[in-house]
């Protein structure tokens, strides 16, 4: 929990102003995501001072840390129940000199430490190993809890989970407020702060936390990585102003080939999602040590404009990701080439889909050497699971096709479409969510927007070189006739009325005329009365 989070928590209106920073061109620089270790991955709850201890020396020893890994988080199994005085009991089997010692001797290394805890009763080990977890949780103890581990004991990241809460049946904005609360209060205001509920929590977690898990668990399984990597395909737009999706450990060095550990690196890199790696770092192959320590993709994460990377071209199972880098609409972007199918595929990457026009000049990230046979369009055949990663640099064309995937849903809290039913959220009104489909363009479309206030839909990366007029179109589809009023720069300027596609056509066009300023626009789609149209994406064209 940082300064700049206290005053959001105190100003929600100076967050307002915060957030829309991400579309300008003199963004600061944000805090990156963070980097380093986590012992949950490979150690579970069989975790000791020894072990953690030893992490923090290998960190160093195969150059992790000089990299940029610089966090020892400890996970879950440290604790042994919570005494009479109310204070965590530390397992000292495990843990024979207290917390503040593994602290110590982290910092004493010029690292940083995590620690870990629930927002509910019970942490998540509690469900498994018993009696690891029952009754550790913040629930009831959170500024005193908050004192002990950020205070007395020294540690810099909290990794909050929810299984306790999710027992209690805990409001979880309310849950996790009141601990960004408890945080606030400490002396330390240098906690970063990750809140872990397995799925989007809804966008009030971006006013709370420096990050926050996306997904379900990952595990070493090449569906858990592809299935992390889809859903954060829709996220894009939570990520920014020094928040960020949070896609869970890397599982590099815990045995993937190397095809998936690129793949792994180079989208984690892209969406700028905390690189925090989970194998046992004295048993990692070589070629898992060089993916980690790829100083390009590490500068990719780790850039300055802190954004994740929308789809911008797809073909079959071969997704195109790419974001401005160091500066916005400046020359140099990121790209990222992915086959997550299970054949080797090619792809004719298309450079105004890049978001250039003429030619491009293209450095290799894994290779670090540039690529003149890759200038104007060009084609790549990558094997199955296996991923490219580029620096692109030209003349940067405006940006036409705006994805759903890529805009801000305000009333979003990510959903599996099984639990839909019973996560709607207020319950007899639709919650927004995203369905794939091979008729979409980038592979998913947005769903269930409207009928209440709050739940619209808006591209806050709206880009006009000069300003001016331009042809919007609307890619939506609905079974009845529907509205949707269309707000350019905060001020209502148009109203889709009585559209329809009917039933038998999956996508249809609606156009109309807007004026957009020079520079940054903010384009929201909203009906505050009735169901909107599911929606694909948006093109806007330049009246010439
Ligand atoms: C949950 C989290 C994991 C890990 C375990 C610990 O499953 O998602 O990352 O922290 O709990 O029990």
């Amino acid at each position: 929990m940082k300064k700049h989070l206290s005053i959001a928590l105190v100003c929600a209106s100076l967050f307002l102003m915060c957030s829309c920073a991400s579309n300008n061109e003199q963004a600061p620089d944000f805090d990156p995501p963070i980097m380093g270790w986590s012992s949950w991955n490979y150690f579970k709850t069989n975790i000791s001072e020894e072990v953690i201890c030893g992490q923090a020396d290998a960190l160093i020893s195969t150059g992790l840390a000089a990299a940029g890994y610089v966090y020892v988080n400890i996970d879950d199994g440290f604790t042994d129940g919570r005494g009479e005085d109310g204070r965590i009991r530390i397992d000292t089997t495990k843990f024979p000199n207290g917390m503040k010692a593994v602290a110590d001797y982290i910092h004493s290394k010029g690292l940083k430490a995590g620690m870990y805890s629930d927002a509910g009763d019970n942490t998540c080990a509690s469900l498994n190993v018993k009696p690891y977890g029952l009754n550790v949780g913040l629930y009831g103890h959170e500024v005193e809890d908050c004192k002990m581990m950020f205070d007395e004991w020294g540690y810099d990241f909290f990794k909050v989970d929810n299984c306790g809460g999710r027992h209690l049946d805990l409001n979880e904005q309310e849950q996790f407020t009141k601990i960004a609360e408890a945080l606030a209060q400490c002396e330390n205001k240098n906690i970063n702060f990750n809140v872990c509920r397995w799925v989007f929590p809804g966008t009030w977690v971006i006013d709370i936390a420096d990050s926050w898990r996306t997904t379900h668990d990952i595990w070493v399984n090449w569906d858990a990585v592809k299935t992390i990597i889809k859903e954060n395909m829709y996220l894009v737009a939570y990520t920014g102003n020094g928040h960020y999706n949070d896609m869970d450990m890397l599982e590099i060095g815990q045995g993937f080939p190397p095809e998936i550990e690129r793949t792994h690196m180079a989208c984690w890199s892209i969406q700028s999602s905390p690189l925090v790696v989970g194998c046992n770092l004295y048993e990692m192959p070589e070629y898992s040590i060089e993916f980690l320590k790829n100083a390009d993709l590490i500068a990719m994460n780790q850039d300055r404009l802190g954004i994740a990377a929308p789809v911008v071209q797809k073909a079959g199972e071969v997704y195109v990701f790419a974001k401005d880098m160091e500066k916005f609409y400046g020359p140099k972007r990121a790209v990222v080439v992915s086959n997550l199918g299970d054949e080797q595929a090619s792809i004719n990457v298309d450079v105004a889909a890049l978001g250039f026009k003429g030619d491009v000049k293209v450095y290799d990230c894994f290779k670090h050497e540039d690529r003149p046979e890759l200038s104007g369009n060009f084609t790549l055949t990558i094997p199955a699971h296996d991923s490219e990663a580029f620096f692109v640099t030209g003349k940067r064309a405006e940006k036409s096709e705006y994805q759903a995937e890529e805009a801000f849903l305000n009333a979003y809290t990510e959903i599996n479409e099984q639990d839909y039913e019973a996560y709607r959220r207020p319950y007899d009104i639709p919650s927004p969510h995203f369905r794939e489909s091979d008729s979409a363009f980038m592979g998913f479309y947005a769903t269930d927007l409207g009928g209440w206030e709050e739940n619209w839909l808006e591209w806050r990366n709206v880009y006009s070189e000069k300003g001016g007029d331009y042809v919007l179109s609307l890619r939506f589809c609905c079974p009845d006739e529907r509205d949707i009023t269309l707000s350019v720069n905060g001020e209502e300027v148009y109203k889709f009325d009585n559209i329809v596609c009917g039933l038998d056509i999956e996508w249809d066009l609606a156009n109309t005329k807007v004026t957009l300023k020079k520079g940054w626009n903010t384009i929201r789609l909203s009906n505050g009365e009735a169901k909107m149209p599911a929606i694909d994406c948006m093109t806007i064209k330049r009246f010439e």
